[in-house]
This record gives C-alpha cells, structure tokens and sequence, in this order.
C-alpha cells in the first residue's frame, strides 16, 4: 500500500471513530437524560401514591373533621355550613319555575315545569352563558348585572304553557356553587370565592340581594325562593328521583359533597331547628387537608401561584380546574432539568393552565396505536411538534398518575362520608334491598371515563365487596339546575295557597 492509500486510510479510520465517539457520546447523553427525565418522574409517582391503608387514613381523617367541623364554628377546615335544607323533594311539587347555576366559567339558566307526581318534570329549558374572564375577577356589579341580563333576555324566551300562573311572580331556584353561610334558606353571605374567581367587593355579602339588585337594575322581576350549594341542589334533584340518596358529590372544575345528616347531630351553635328530622349539610370538602395527604412539590407550587393559597387543598389535587395544570407542572420540570423536549424548553409550557384537564382527558384516554391525539395535543396547544412515540407513552403514564391520584383520593373522601352516616359496614337486619345512593355530578367525573372508573373501583375495593352491593353512584346529569328548581318550588311564596 502507497504512503498516500495509508495516511487516507488512517485519516478515514479516525473520522469514522471521532463519529463513531459522538454518536455514542450523544447516545449517552440523551440516555442520560433520558433516564432523568424517568428519575423525575418515577419520583412523583413514588410521592403521589394512594395504596390502601393511606387511603383509609384519608377516610379517618374526613370523619374526624366532619365530626369537629359540625362541633364548632371553625372547628374544622370543612366548614360543614347548614344549607337550611330539611325537607328534601317529594315529588309533589308543581308549577313553573327558574333557576340560575353559577359556579364556574359558565353559568346556565333554566326554566322547568313540573307537574306534580304523576308527571314529575314535564319540559324543561335551559340556556348556557360563558362568564368573560375579566368579570371573574373584577367586581361584583360587574358579575351580578351580566347575570341579570342573561336572565331576562332568558325569561323573554317562555313560550307557549311556559308562563307562571296569572298574577305570579316568577321564582328562581340559585345555585351558587361556591362557599356560604346561609342565615334561611333564601339568604347567606359569601365566605370566600374558589375556582379562579376573585371579587373582593363581593366576599361578605348577601349574594341574593346582590342578585336581586341586579335584577331590578336591568329590570326583570324573580324573586330568589332558594340559595343552594351546588352538592345541594344535586342532593335534591337525586332525591326526587331516587329516595335512597344520602349524600352528593360534585366532581368538576371544582370538588365538594353534601350528605344528610340526622337533625339531633347539629349542635345548638348552629342556631337552627329543622322541621323534620333531617338537615342537608354542605361540607365543602375542598377546603379538606390532612397529613395523609399524598402532596408533591408540584402541588405544593401550585397552591403558592394561586389565587388561594392554603386553601382548597383537597381541591386542588382532585378537581378538573387543576390536574391538567399538575401535568403541566412535572412535563417542565422535564423539561428544564431533563431536556425532555430536546435543548430548550417549550415557552408555552410555562404558561399557567394552558393543558386544561378535558385535554389532559383526551391524551390519557387516547387509545390509537401511534397516540396521534397525544402527539396533535402537544403540537396544537404546547407547541411541541414531532414527539416521538416514547415520550407519548410517557405523557400517557405522568396523566395516569395524577387522574388516579385525584380519583382514588375522591373514593377516600366519599369512605370518609359513609363512615360518618355509619353506611361503610352491613349491620345485622340491613334489609337487602337498603341502598345508599351517592348522586354524582361535574364534568370530570361525566366525561373523564378513566378518572371516574378509577373512582369507583376504589370505593368498591375499599368498602369489600358485600357491603360494595348496598352502595350505589348515581350520576345525576345536571342535578344541580333542577334539584335548585324543585327547592324553589318547596320554598315558594305561593305555597299556602295551594
Ligand atoms: C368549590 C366550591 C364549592 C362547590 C364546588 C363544586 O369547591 O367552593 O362550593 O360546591 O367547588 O362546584
């Protein structure tokens, strides 16, 4: 071989190896990213777990609080507030009657006539409004006037056999999902907002005479028969059509339940005595915490960035306003410290709550063999093109975690409830047929399909399978909006005259 052949030969040798060397080297590196990346997550699956026993001590947890919220005012962070509502739907009530739901980024209005027993609901209307989100946080005319118009320009819309009875006054069943201390049943004063909304000017007052004085400015005439928590008007609508409802839970942008609880339970403090024996409690579960409680550093920022700190934990682990959000938060941590998205970190995915939980819903349950939905979602919302199929399945496993997180924690909670009306065990002559029933309602537990499987398998492994057969999870779709109608109509002014 010529002197020329071996210097090429040797030249072409040493290239092949230094490309050999990066390639390896860039192996390793993104191997070793890579596997950080894993490290991070594997972490915050360790921190977030819910295996049985904690769970249990969740459950514990919520019935000792329920237990010392009902004992004393501020006894507890549930604030257990007395709705005023003790005598549930019968099915007797009948007439035309409204009801307005606020309680996240829309609200609705609707209109339903009820025709007694036979006939229960005879036609119903309904009409959905989106809040802007400057009216969210602005003040509380601001909000209340945009309702009122909403309202009025509904009830223009009645139609034929639509009409209350001559020389009546319209009644309006308002559902008001957000914590309040009610004074009667048509009253109360806002104890603070949840979910994104902050209208300072609002926190103290009267909310149904802050309505009403809406109203009367844009000029239409209802008179607010009921206040309800939105657990409360789901506990009536299940109750209307279900006898065996015991309690109700909202699983949506925002989380809470309501049970029926035995009237000789309430402590005199609460300066009320019910009618019949029982009183409708609206817990406000949300605002629960525990040391039991699985929180990461994720959750832990989350909380800080927010518009309540401190408050609505529970909340902020189960609710749909904030899983996506989790997501978002351990995907950037990915990314900076990981490069899980190559050398630089997506800009958008330091945006807050822009991986809203109904898209976090869609990768999860995205079922193609290429998970085209999780790689179009990525793209379109986070601006992350080309993610290969590994990263996808990775996203997949990181909802997993928090959707099940979220799921198994809201089974704790309703353990938590059954224990407190002593229906987490079969007692000796239980009637076979007694059931429990827990009314469901919210968006996330409707349409999240894995959230709410994963709930329900919970509950069943954790209250066994003999006494799993008495307790049953109705979901009741928008019993919020007719449950606040039927109160409206067991609260009306022209019920006497009947
Ligand atoms: C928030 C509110 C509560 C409501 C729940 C579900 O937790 O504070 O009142 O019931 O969201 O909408």
């Amino acid at each position: 071989m010529g002197k020329v052949a071996v210097t090429a030969a040797v030249v072409c040798g040493a290239t092949v190896c230094a490309a050999a060397a990066l390639i390896v080297r860039h192996r390793m590196q993104s191997s070793g990213k890579w596997a950080k990346a894993m490290a991070i997550l594997d972490d915050f699956e360790d921190k977030c777990a819910t295996p049985i026993g904690k769970l249990r001590q969740v459950a514990d947890a919520m019935t000792v609080e329920m237990h010392a919220g009902l004992a004393s005012e501020g006894g507890s962070k549930l604030k257990m507030l007395i709705s005023y509502v003790d005598n549930l739907p019968t099915g007797d009530e009948d007439g035309l009657f409204y009801a307005l739901d606020l309680g996240g980024t829309n609200f609705r209005v609707l209109r339903v006539l009820l025709g007694g027993k036979d006939k229960h609901v005879i036609k119903q209307e309904f009409d959905e409004v989106s809040i802007p989100p400057h009216l969210m946080v602005g003040n509380s005319a601001g909000l209340f006037d945009f309702i009122a118009e909403a309202l009025k320009k509904f009830v223009a819309t009645e139609g034929e056999g639509l009409h209350p009875f001559a020389g009546r006054q319209r009644e309006l069943g308002f559902t008001f999902s957000f914590p309040v201390k009610q004074s009667s049943i048509a009253s109360g004063s806002l104890i603070k907002w949840t979910k994104g909304f902050s209208i300072e000017d609002a926190v103290g007052e009267d909310v149904v005479g802050e309505l009403t004085k809406a109203m009367e400015r844009v000029g239409v005439d209802l008179r607010v028969a009921a206040l309800v928590n939105d657990t409360i008007g789901t506990l009536a609508g299940g109750r209307y059509n279900n006898p065996d409802v015991v309690a109700a839970v909202i699983l949506g942008t925002g989380t809470n339940a309501a049970y029926v609880e035995r009237a000789q339970a309430i402590p005199k403090w609460h300066g009320v005595l019910p009618k019949s024996g029982e009183m409708v409690i609206n817990m406000e579960w949300g605002n629960f915490r525990s040391s039991h409680l699985p929180l990461t550093e994720y959750d832990h920022e989350l909380d800080l960035e927010s518009l309540n700190p401190g408050e609505q934990i529970f909340e902020k682990i189960i609710s749909g306003m904030y899983l996506g959000d989790i997501v978002r938060r351990v995907l950037l941590k990915m990314a900076e410290e990981a490069e899980f998205f190559g050398d630089t970190v997506p800009p958008k995915l330091r945006i807050p709550f822009i991986l809203r939980t109904p898209d976090m819903s869609a990768m999860h349950q995205d079922t193609s063999s290429d998970l085209k939905v999780v790689g179009s979602k990525l793209k379109d919302i986070l601006e992350i093109p080309n993610t290969s199929l590994k990263t996808r399945k990775i996203i997949v496993k990181l909802c997993d975690i928090v959707a099940v997180r979220g799921a198994r924690l809201s089974a704790a909670g309703i353990l938590g409830i059954l224990k407190k009306l002593g229906r987490d065990v079969t007692r000796e002559g239980d009637s076979e047929k007694q059931k429990s029933v827990v009314a469901l309602d919210g968006g996330l537990f409707e349409h999240y399909t894995k959230f709410s499987k994963s709930m329900e398998s919970t509950l069943k492994e954790l209250l066994g399978e003999e006494v799993s057969e008495h307790i049953v999870i109705e979901q009741s779709n928008d019993g919020s909006g007719i449950g606040a109608a039927l109160l409206a109509a067991s609260h009306s002014q022209y019920l006497e005259e009947c």
